[in-house]
């Protein structure tokens, strides 16, 4: 099946999203009948088509957003699921750089995460339960002991409600969710929207809001698994990183953080000079081993104000391309993809291998609503929840 988008002129749609029609054949004719003026693949501005159903019937979109430089990004309303990121290499040639799937089912049965909003407490909080002005809170235990990115149906799993909203930077939707008091045994009804900016600075700005109505603990992330090689190229152990961080939280056996901030100088953590992921990936260190490889959260240097901080860089050496990645975030969570084992089929059709994908999640540290001495994550009422999170896309030619 061969699928068309064919650019309507915005005036005659009376929205300002592109029509997609899918047919086995004589889709050109068909665009060509409805006196459409231009058939693209990428278009300037925003797309949107069906992407399957979820079990109730609820309906799924998958919404893309061009730039002007012809960089896009796609995601779905199931998760907020960032699906897509396509982006040129030093010679302009471009590819998707986050692993994903072809369809809706896979996203709902067996995502590890995906390029999901993640939530309403990204990363773990140990023991699956914590206490807030007194009372005991039970979440699920769904890592072990612990509580994992939100529980068994984390916002990950929901479907989220697609707006577009106006920027002076780029094309750019809202997505929002409301979770009600009790779910997945949160306190208090949380008001989230996620914005998706595409700019014309070739970055995804990433802009997340909550409000509750009772005191609660919110840490929002997006989980996409990069690789700037192309997804289903292979590995990111070669891949170099740079973090700004000279302290990492280290953990015990089930990744929950001990509490104690530890200094990554002389210590395969030590990503404060550009480094190749592989040199030290094999390394015999206690901390590699509990994470089978890198699974921790840095402690990013930064002052402790709401500015935007550089906080990672990682570059591909054969294809050119580098990402860089800004947050008004305390922490990011650097896992190198330790748990593909090739089960998974991605995107484009090849199977992810160990390593096939990294994640860079901007956040608050895992496990900081038992952990006094973190930076907090508890949101009262009357407060707004808001932080920031940009992933620019450049090369090493430009
Ligand atoms: C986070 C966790 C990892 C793993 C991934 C999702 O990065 O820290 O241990 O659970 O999410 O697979």
């Amino acid at each position: 099946m061969r699928t068309w988008h064919c650019e309507w002129p915005r005036e005659n749609c009376g929205t300002r999203y592109s029509a997609l029609f899918t047919s086995t054949i004589g889709s050109g004719a068909l665009c060509l009948a409805l006196g459409l003026a231009t058939m693209t693949t990428s278009a300037y501005g925003i797309e949107m088509r069906p992407f399957g159903e979820t079990e109730d019937g609820t309906a799924v979109e998958e919404y893309t957003l061009t730039n002007e430089n012809g960089i896009s990004v796609g995601f779905i309303t199931y998760g907020g699921i960032v699906t897509s990121i396509n982006v040129p290499d030093r010679d302009g040639n471009t590819d998707n750089v986050v692993l994903g799937f072809d369809n809706l089912e896979d996203y709902r049965t067996k995502n590890p995460y995906f390029g999901t909003i993640t939530g309403r407490y990204a990363n773990r909080i140990g023991g699956a339960s914590f206490m807030l002005d007194g009372e005991t809170y039970t979440l699920a235990a769904n890592n072990g002991p612990n509580s994992l990115h939100g529980g068994e149906t984390g916002f990950d799993k929901q479907v989220w409600n697609a707006r577009e909203v106006e920027t002076d930077e780029g094309e750019a939707l809202e997505l929002a969710y409301v979770s009600p008091d009790g779910e997945e045994g949160y306190p208090g009804t949380l008001d989230v929207t996620v914005v998706y900016t595409l700019t014309n600075d070739d970055e995804l700005r990433v802009d997340y809001t909550a409000t509750t109505d009772k005191p609660t603990v919110v840490n929002l992330t997006s989980h996409s698994y990069f690789n700037l090689g192309g997804e289903g190229t292979g590995t990111i152990l070669d891949h170099e990183l740079m973090l700004n961080a000279s302290r990492y939280t280290p953990v015990d056996e089930t990744l929950i953080p001990t509490g104690e901030l530890a200094e990554v100088a002389g210590t395969p953590f030590d990503f404060r000079e550009a480094t190749v992921i592989g040199e030290r990936v094999r390394e015999n260190h206690q901390q590699i081993v509990y994470g089978r490889g890198y699974d921790h959260n840095w402690v990013l240097d930064r002052p402790d104000d709401d500015s935007l901080v550089l906080a990672a860089r990682l570059h591909d050496p054969e294809s050119g391309r580098i990402m860089e990645i800004e947050t008004t975030e305390p922490g990011i969570q650097f896992y190198s993809g330790n748990f593909l084992d090739a089960t998974l089929v991605g995107t484009s059709g090849n199977i992810y291998r160990q390593s096939d994908g990294l994640a860079l999640e901007t956040q608050h540290f895992p496990d900081s609503p038992n952990k006094p001495d973190f930076p907090s994550t508890v949101l009262r009422p009357g407060e707004t929840y808001e932080t920031t999170t940009v992933h620019r896309f450049l090369t090493d030619g430009s």
